[in-house]
């Protein structure tokens, strides 16, 4: 028998930052610790994804093999014979199956997707007007002037790295939940069409339990300068982010700095304080306990200051370990695993678009 997918990838726009391995690299990681042999693994990177929104091109194959790297450094075992790394665009399969897929995704469900809205948004063409509410369908006209046709169907292009796998279960952050929604309501649609075609997927949310006694979160860490909006590796100045890369110094410098409220009382609550509620999930995340438990610490606390420092200590912490690993990672074996991989996703993929190329009546 089969055992189930695990399956994430992360796009290689920039170096990956503190909420991608929170919200998504961790919980595999975690997955494959605990549960040795139960699982197959699939971490790859969406190499056709990362320029959906502007890149510098000239790097992107490079980007693409360090981010394989920091993959193994944040503790995936590549050597487990149940765990494949591979780069989507060395699996052909995912760009025809994306085509499939798109013909059977309506326009009005990808027009409701959050993220190419935040993404059409910060990537604008300069000096054109974009309506601050993007609910609206003239608002929605607007952003579609200066967005491209692969930010749009990008979603499907998701669906199709999920689906030819039979993917069990998908951890990804709160900013991706929508897409494997996506790509389950596709599935149940085809499946109902052509008798059963795919497994369907469903979000993993990250695996500490964050909160106490409710299911784990789907997580989203916020940008340091502005808690509004989530820590994305596409924010041009890079103020609010934490890259996994980065010096841990520095690093410990940009949480000392980070933006909070008045208030001097260290509380969780997202809405009226996110500033403050985003480093004690960040703490909670770190070391694996409650953003209850880290409040009830610090329940004393009439001061931001001690309890950031100790946050940037933490943070310091993690790097430091991070890069001694990253350093240590034997990039020649890595590249190795990666041929493997790609040969062997090559084979389970090719057989996924084969039956659905018989469904849709492409092949007899
Ligand atoms: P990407 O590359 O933007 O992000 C990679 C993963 O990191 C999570 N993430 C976050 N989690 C918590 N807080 C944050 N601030 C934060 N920022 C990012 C994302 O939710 C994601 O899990 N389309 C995807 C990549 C992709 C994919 C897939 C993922 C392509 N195909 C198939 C899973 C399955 C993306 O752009 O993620």
């Amino acid at each position: 028998m089969s055992k189930p997918v695990i399956l994430t990838g992360l796009r290689a726009n920039n170096d990956l930052h503190l909420g991608n391995y929170l919200g998504a690299i961790r919980s595999v990681v975690a997955l494959q610790k605990h549960h040795a042999g139960e699982y197959q693994v699939n971490m790859f990177v969406p190499d056709l994804h990362s320029f959906t929104t502007p890149i510098d091109h000239g790097k992107l194959y490079q980007q693409t093999l360090e981010n394989i790297k920091l993959f193994v450094a944040a503790g995936l075992d590549v050597d487990d014979p149940n765990t494949f790394v591979y780069r989507q665009s060395a699996i052909p399969a995912h760009s025809e199956m994306t085509w499939i897929l798109s013909c059977f995704t309506y326009y009005g469900e990808l027009r409701r997707m959050t993220q190419f809205k935040e993404k059409a948004k910060q990537h604008k063409v300069e000096g054109e007007s974009v309506l601050d509410n993007t609910d609206t369908p003239e608002a929605t006209e607007d952003l579609a002037q200066h967005m491209t046709a692969g930010l749009f169907i990008y979603p499907v292009l998701m669906a199709a790295d999920i689906l030819l796998y039979d993917t069990k279960y998908v951890p990804v952050g709160e900013d991706q939940s929508q897409h494997v929604e996506l790509a389950r309501d596709v599935a149940v649609r085809m499946n109902n069409k052509f008798g059963k075609l795919f497994d369907l997927p469903e979000v993993y949310g990250t695996y500490n339990h964050t909160s106490e006694g409710k299911d784990p979160v789907r997580l989203r860490i916020r940008d340091l300068v502005n808690p509004e909006k989530k820590m994305s590796k596409s924010d041009a100045s890079g103020k609010g982010v934490i890259f996994l890369t980065e010096s841990p110094a520095s690093a410990a410098k940009k949480i000392m700095s980070a933006t909070t409220d008045s208030d001097n009382k260290i509380v969780y609550d997202m809405e009226k304080k996110p500033g403050i509620s985003n480093l004690i999930q960040i703490a909670a995340s770190l070391r694996g306990v409650s953003t209850e438990g880290v409040c009830r610490e610090y329940k004393d606390q009439k001061q931001y200051g001690p309890f950031k420092q100790a946050v940037a200590d933490e943070v310091e912490k993690f790097l430091t370990l991070f890069q001694e690993k990253l350093a240590a990672v034997d990039e020649k074996a890595l590249l190795q695993k990666l041929g493997t991989g790609e040969a062997a996703m090559n084979k389970t993929a090719n057989a996924k678009l084969l039956l659905v190329q018989k469904a849709v009546g492409l092949r007899p």
